[in-house]
């Protein structure tokens, strides 16, 4: 029997040699995911027109994706395990309640006098907070101030899918009630919390609000920070120290003026927000210039480092990425310059 007539027959047992794949492994990952810059003025025009066109009727949420160039044919999303994207709601809207076992986040951009519910309790939506739904949380997010109000989501749905154990379950209604205190969580889960009650939770929903981060990021100013990073700030989850969530590390990060990072790569793949001020980040030898309001990735393994544009105001990055996970299956790896 000649080798090929092997393959073609174990073809049709659904078998395969090792011998008949093309192998010529690379000693190093090259990821297909795309370094890209999604301009503001670009997603804020998208946004407006589907302000315009798309009712929470029609559509449960009014979101704007953010597609990697590099993926498009495949995964619709920012990286190959991170999906993001900016969420316009109006004044009087409610994008109704649900569910998921993906993870989300929400990092509010602009407006105010809205709110998230999770879990029966409400996470009022500031410019600069950080508010987590844990996996398999009850969700909806009303607007009752008198101006839209606009933020950055992310969640983990690409690496959920790709594992292909995706839950979803709509509310019976179209809001939960609130069931819960206000500050409820951040009172039981903050540095002083009750020594009942709290077992076997390990990620609770959470608000991060601007006014305590921002401080943060001021009085570390004068610090030496990350050589990588700048000042870097995790967001850590108070109950366990770690990651903000299983599946994803949310940081913010201030490039002082005038500030270079020195370079470095790693297996994480991350995507940025440009929350203020403008930049220049370099990612694998290639420039990419970014202002406020402006999206970026950086994908795994691609050498990277950031400026800050300005040698008089400061610049600061909200970014989102999958360490947890590449920690969690010992798949991190990270390389400085050399
Ligand atoms: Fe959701
Ligand atoms: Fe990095």
């Amino acid at each position: 029997m000649r080798l090929e007539d092997l393959d073609i027959e174990m073809e049709e047992k659904n078998l395969e040699g090792y011998w008949a794949v093309d192998r010529s492994p690379s000693p190093e990952p090259i990821p297909t995911v795309k370094p890209h810059v999604w301009k503001w003025s670009a997603i804020s025009e998208s946004l407006e027109r589907a302000g315009e066109l798309v009712g929470l009727d029609r559509s449960e949420r009014r979101t704007v994706r953010l597609i990697n160039p590099g993926l498009k044919q495949e995964v619709r999303s920012a990286t190959r395990t991170v999906h993001a994207s900016i969420q316009l709601v109006k004044p009087g809207e409610i994008a109704r309640a649900h569910r998921h076992n993906m993870t989300a986040i929400r990092f509010v951009l602009r407006g105010h006098g809205a709110y998230t519910a999770v879990e029966g309790e409400q996470f009022f939506m500031e410019e600069g907070d950080l508010i987590l739904t844990p996996n398999w949380s009850w969700h909806d997010h009303h607007n009752g101030g008198d101006q839209p109000i606009v933020w950055l989501d992310g969640h983990d749905g690409p690496l959920v899918s790709a594992f292909e154990v995706m839950f979803v379950e709509p509310f019976p209604k179209q809001q939960q009630p609130i069931e819960r205190p206000q500050d409820f969580s951040s009172r039981r889960f903050g540095l002083a919390r009750p020594s009942w009650g709290v077992e076997g939770l390990k990620n609770p929903p959470l608000r991060y609000k601007w006014t305590e981060t921002y401080p943060a990021l001021q009085a570390l100013s004068a610090s030496a920070g990350d050589p990588y990073d700048g000042v870097l700030l995790r967001y850590v989850n108070p109950l366990t120290g770690g990651w903000t969530l299983p599946t994803m590390s949310c940081e913010i990060q201030m490039l002082r003026p005038g500030e270079k990072t020195r370079a470095h790569r790693h297996t994480s793949a991350t995507i940025y927000h440009a929350f203020r001020g403008s930049g220049v980040s370099e990612i694998d030898g290639e420039k990419y210039e970014w202002e406020q309001g402006d999206c970026f990735v950086v994908p795994t393994w691609s050498r990277h480092s950031h400026s800050n544009a300005s040698d008089k105001e400061e610049a600061i990055l909200f970014s989102l990425n999958d360490r947890p996970v590449m920690e969690a299956l010992n798949l991190y790896r990270e390389e400085s310059q050399k």
